[in-house]
């Protein structure tokens, strides 16, 4: 069968397969056909040589984090042929700690975690994948063309989770969220704000595109500016670029009793000069938590399917740009600059 592959560590690896052998039985027992991976930055670190893992004694990962399949068999009677399913990424270290002892793997404390087409686990970007029910979430039927972005949503429910838990500490109303860039996580992070009727601002550095009507689509408002240029004074910041200055900015916005989740893995190496003790200050005097946020838990996969199954469908469609054939796959991993989400489609 297809498999789309890399050399870990190898730069420009990346192989279409045809010969990738079937999806073995210890796996799991939920034996799926793929429709379709979404493409994110975490693949293209791993293309370019810098991230990612192959399973042990093999040479080649397969790629394909963001899933989107259709059930074959099920014996385990969990789901049935025919089902919608998404694989969650994150798998529990072996050991395990105490936090992948109770399937809060995003929270994994001694880091030997493995996840599916980044680290140690072959991916979803091949014909046919299994999985164990604790892994496989059942998709609603109308979410055909866009489940993949299951996973993007998962990784924004837990940031929201663990904003509302921090939250919690006192009284907490929040009114007004920020959400500083456009690209996936940054609209499905404000999806899931207008979601829970908040004031939503995002700010990206487009000043046109499909960007600002995506965002107005919810109700939001966007700013093509910098952070300091923002008259807010917001309850929530999400940052979601990992762009090193908008990063800095964003610590610093919040209001008080302020809570700032950051979710952009940064590429790292680039290096600014910033006033250390006057952030200090700001955030000691007005009580603001600055946290960081990866992957997601079972709950969250949950949530995030709850949430999608909630939302226009034809403004998640419009997040999707561009959809290429998997023989085309080497398009699907060069960006164009317009893009918001490119989906590697199986089915085509
Ligand atoms: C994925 C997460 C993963 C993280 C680090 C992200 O692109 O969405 O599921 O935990 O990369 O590997």
């Amino acid at each position: 069968m297809r498999a789309v592959t890399v050399v870990p560590g190898v730069p420009n690896s990346l192989r279409l397969l045809d010969d990738w052998p079937e999806p073995p039985p210890e796996e799991g027992p939920i034996l799926v056909e793929a429709l379709a991976v979404g493409v994110c930055g975490t693949d293209q670190e791993i293309i370019s040589g810098g991230y990612g893992e192959a399973p042990p004694g093999q040479e080649r990962l397969v790629l394909g984090h963001e899933s989107l399949g259709r059930v074959l068999e099920d014996p385990t009677g969990t789901l049935q042929p025919g089902d919608l399913v998404a694989g969650v990424v994150r798998n529990p270290d072996p050991v395990p700690c105490a936090n992948c002892a109770v399937d809060q793997w995003d929270m994994c404390r001694n880091g030997r975690y493995t996840e599916h087409g980044i680290k140690g686990l072959p991916g979803f970007a091949r014909d046919r994948w299994r999985l164990s029910p604790k892994f496989a979430v059942r998709l609603d039927p109308a979410l055909g063309s866009v489940g993949m972005l299951l996973e993007p949503a998962s990784v924004v429910a837990k940031a929201w989770d663990h904003i509302e838990r921090i939250g919690r500490r006192a009284e907490w109303e929040p009114k007004t969220v920020l959400v500083t860039g456009a690209g996936p996580i940054g609209l499905l992070a404000a999806l899931l704000a207008s979601q829970r009727g908040l004031s939503v601002h995002v700010l990206d550095r487009a000043p046109g595109g499909a960007k600002p009507d995506l965002v107005r689509a919810l109700g939001a408002t966007y700013h093509a500016c910098a952070v300091h240029e923002l008259d807010l004074s917001p309850d929530v910041v999400i940052e979601c670029t990992g762009a090193p200055t908008v990063v800095l900015e964003a610590m610093g916005k919040a209001g008080p009793s302020g809570i700032v989740c950051l979710t952009g893995v940064s590429s790292g190496g680039r290096r600014i000069t910033f006033d250390a003790g006057a952030l200090n200050r700001e955030l000691v005097l007005e009580n603001n938590v600055v946290f960081g946020s990866v992957n997601a838990g079972r709950r969250h996969w949950d949530l995030a399917a709850e949430a999608l199954a909630r939302a226009d469908q034809s403004w998640l469609t419009s997040l999707i740009t561009r959809r290429v054939p998997v023989a085309a796959y080497r398009e699907a991993y060069t960006p164009t600059g317009h893009d918001i989400k490119v989906v590697l489609d199986f089915a085509q």
